[in-house]
């Protein structure tokens, strides 16, 4: 467990470092981590590959990862759930997808916080429905949904699904518990579905936030899919293994049915994969915490030093939206990568003014980039 050791992904195919192949830019864009696994999640799926028969595995025949699960959710969000409501899924992306094919007929709305992760954007479009944007704003230091332009868009009988990101990409903020009831009661009064992307929610850095996942409320859980996956916080993502949670048994029939014959089953190596992060790495868990912390601590007093950007203190994820509209420059995308670093652009998540910066990274290659952003 070092998370100031460098590892060079140059030789991995790594979809970060392809970007940048041959030039000198730092990649801190996809969100992944620079950190190696776990030890058991290592070991694991080291034990598994050495049996060395690799055929199909159903998921849901795999007590283990089922349980594994419960156990997390459980310890970690006090969420007890039933292990009948789990359905894997190859990952998040497939899951809001599926979501829309599931609860929406072609030419509904769907209801999208802006801004977000690109495939979020994309997935209404995808699926011929029309996606209605939700601004956030920034109250009290904080970025949160635009709660007006929620309640309009909510009211039209057109809107049949909310696809929420909690905690959000690209901001950092985490819905406290009121504002989860808050939006429950928006949904309940408009009879919306709650497809919650709660991918990052294990990656909660703030002290005073918690938490709080959307099937776990009473006035959710009859109306909400809660889509979860350890590949963010244990930097699993290439072995495309995720959840979804839905205690409803009809949203959840009329899920199954909409993946069929399209979505394929978790593939083994994420479930064993998804089963040791979940059970046995919580030392490895706490000590990324607060690596995590104290990157994040230290990017922010940095970028709010440089003349033209501004950040806002995330409150969970490895991400950073900085604010580059003060450098009064067309593309602040070009502006860092002249600079040698490599952010994500903030046009594609829905404003070009910023960029997001992934801090999930080795102090050393943080601090390289604050010195060429300087420079
Ligand atoms: C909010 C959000 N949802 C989903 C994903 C990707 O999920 P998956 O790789 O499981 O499809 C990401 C990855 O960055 C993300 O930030």
């Amino acid at each position: 467990m070092d998370f100031n050791e460098l590892i060079d992904r140059s030789q991995t195919y790594a979809f970060k470092w392809e970007k940048y192949r041959d030039q000198d830019v730092l990649p801190m864009w996809v969100a992944d981590t620079e950190f190696r696994c776990a030890p058991a999640i290592l070991d694991a799926l080291h034990n598994r590959v050495a049996h060395g028969v690799l055929g199909y595995t159903l998921p849901a025949q795999y007590e283990p990862g089922k349980q594994a699960i419960a156990h997390w959710l459980a310890n970690r969000h006090q969420w007890h759930i039933a292990l009948d409501w789990i359905l894997w899924t190859p990952g998040v992306v497939p899951a809001f997808n599926v979501a829309c094919k599931a609860f929406c007929e072609p030419g509904d709305k769907v209801l999208v916080q802006v801004p977000n992760y690109p495939p979020l954007l994309a997935a209404p479009g995808l699926n011929s429905l029309e996606r209605v944007d939700i601004p956030t704003v920034e109250q009290h230091g904080r970025w949160m949904l635009d709660w007006d332009a929620l309640e309009t868009a909510a009211a039209d009988p057109k809107a049949k699904l909310l696809i929420l990101c909690n905690p959000m990409n690209p901001v950092g903020s985490v819905l406290s518990e009121n504002e989860l009831l808050r939006l429950a009661d928006i949904c309940e009064r408009h009879d919306l579905i709650l497809c919650s992307d709660e991918i990052h929610c294990d990656l909660i850095l703030d002290d005073k936030a918690k938490h709080v996942p959307a099937g776990k409320l009473d006035a959710l859980r009859e109306r909400s899919l809660t889509l979860m996956a350890a590949s963010k916080t244990f930097n699993i993502a290439g072995l495309g293994a995720s959840f979804a949670v839905i205690e409803n048994a009809v949203l959840r029939r009329r899920f199954s049915q909409a993946a069929m014959g399209i979505v394929p089953w978790v593939n083994v190596l994420g479930l064993v994969a998804t089963e040791a992060a979940f059970t046995r790495c919580d030392e490895w868990y706490q000590a990324q915490l607060q690596y995590l912390r104290d990157n994040r601590d230290y990017l922010v007093d940095e970028i709010n030093k440089v003349p033209g950007l501004s950040l806002l203190k995330p409150q969970a994820t490895y991400l950073a939206w900085v604010d580059a509209s003060g450098l009064g420059v067309e593309n602040p995308q070009h502006w860092f990568e002249n600079k040698g670093v490599g952010p994500s652009p903030g046009a594609d998540f829905g404003d070009p003014q910023f960029v997001r910066i992934n801090f999930g990274c080795p102090r050393r290659h943080l601090e390289e980039a604050i010195q060429r952003i300087n420079a």
